[in-house]
């Protein structure tokens, strides 16, 4: 166990869902004291504190960022629904008006922490069908690519100008259900158990991805190395296109048959029958970090395969949830 954590506060706002509560599990096992700020008390035990707030306004949860080691954001409304316009002005909101009250919340305080990770976005870049995307490409177009922008420049307005602030721009994070939710791999696994894991529209579209593991070291880097600083991808360094990516689900899940679904099912099936947005299915974006590879981080479980095998080999074994298996 690093002894870099121990004794150490660290908030993360919006730290009851998937993220959060495997970050704090993380953080936990290296000795840290985890406070959770949102709205709900997490659905799932472990070992932190929580304080609620309402992601909007001051409250005595500032408290809480007083001397802290350091502060992770993670608070947002999960896209993955249909973009009517309500949820779009609730993923847009949520994501920028808790980062703006952070920012009152450390200007309100004696003894700010000293970092900030700030949670980002790969769909910044958009959906290129092709291009392989780094920390120096252009943004994108559509709905994620100006959410994120947004959540972005309310970071930059809101981090202290003393503080040093990390942007992870994440792409898909393949992790265990810890009882906060498993993200889009339970959808994704479950589709492939029962032969519906196959192409997707043309199939071609890029799956960039991170497991939870490197995920979580990428979170206790930028907290712990005074050296990372700005913007970073976070993403393994071998993304692979929609085909390939449900081609190694269904050899982990073992399944064989993997029935192809044309846009036009898709369309109607995601809307109808999994409540969420179509467009999350049929585009996609290879994006790879050339920031990480030039300070030399190494990934853990750089490849799609390792990846996918870790997580469904431990789910299959029993091992507990939360189970520090890596480093
Ligand atoms: N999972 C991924 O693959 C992935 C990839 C890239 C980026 N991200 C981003 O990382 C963040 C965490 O992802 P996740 O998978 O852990 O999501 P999640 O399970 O949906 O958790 C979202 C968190 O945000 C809070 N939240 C939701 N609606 C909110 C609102 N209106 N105002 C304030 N807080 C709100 C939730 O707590 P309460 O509802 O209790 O407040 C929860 O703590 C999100 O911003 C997501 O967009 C995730």
């Amino acid at each position: 166990m690093s002894s870099s954590l121990e004794h150490k506060r660290i908030v993360i706002a919006g730290g009851s869902g998937f993220l959060g509560v495997s970050l704090a599990h993380h953080l936990a096992d290296r000795g840290a004291s985890v406070v959770i700020l949102s709205r709900n008390v997490p659905k799932a035990v472990g070992p932190w504190r929580h304080r609620s707030w309402d992601g909007r306004t001051l409250g005595p949860w500032r408290d809480e960022l007083n001397e802290a080691t350091g502060l992770v954001n993670l608070a947002g409304r999960s896209v993955g629904c249909i973009k009517t316009p309500d949820h779009r002005d609730e993923i847009l909101r949520s994501r920028v008006e808790s980062t703006r009250v952070l920012g009152e919340a450390l200007r309100s305080i004696d003894s700010p922490p000293p970092v900030w990770v700030q949670m980002s976005t790969a769909h910044i870049y958009g959906d290129p069908p092709k291009a392989i995307c780094t920390e120096e490409s252009a943004l994108g177009y559509g709905l994620a690519p100006f959410v994120a922008r947004a959540w972005e420049e309310a970071f930059r307005a809101s981090v202290l100008p003393s503080q040093r602030g990390v942007v992870l721009r994440t792409s898909f994070v393949v992790g265990r259900n810890r009882g906060a939710g498993g993200g889009a791999l339970d959808t994704l696994g479950l589709l492939a158990r029962v032969g519906l894991g196959g192409k997707v529209g043309t199939g071609t579209q890029g799956m960039s991805w991170i497991h939870e593991v490197d995920m979580n070291r990428l979170f206790e880097r930028g907290l712990m190395n005074s050296a990372m600083q700005g913007t970073y991808i976070a993403s393994a360094p071998h993304p692979v296109s929609q085909v390939e990516f449900m081609r190694e689900l269904r050899r982990a899940v073992g399944m064989p048959l993997g029935l192809p679904t044309f846009s036009w099912m898709v369309r109607i099936g995601a809307r109808l029958l999994l409540r969420t947005d179509p467009e999350l299915a049929l585009y996609g974006r290879y994006v790879i970090s050339k920031r990480l590879r030039e300070e030399g981080f190494k990934f853990q479980l750089p490849q799609l395969r390792e990846a996918l095998q870790d997580l469904l080999d431990c789910s299959a074994s029993g091992v507990p949830s939360g189970s520090p298996r890596v480093t």
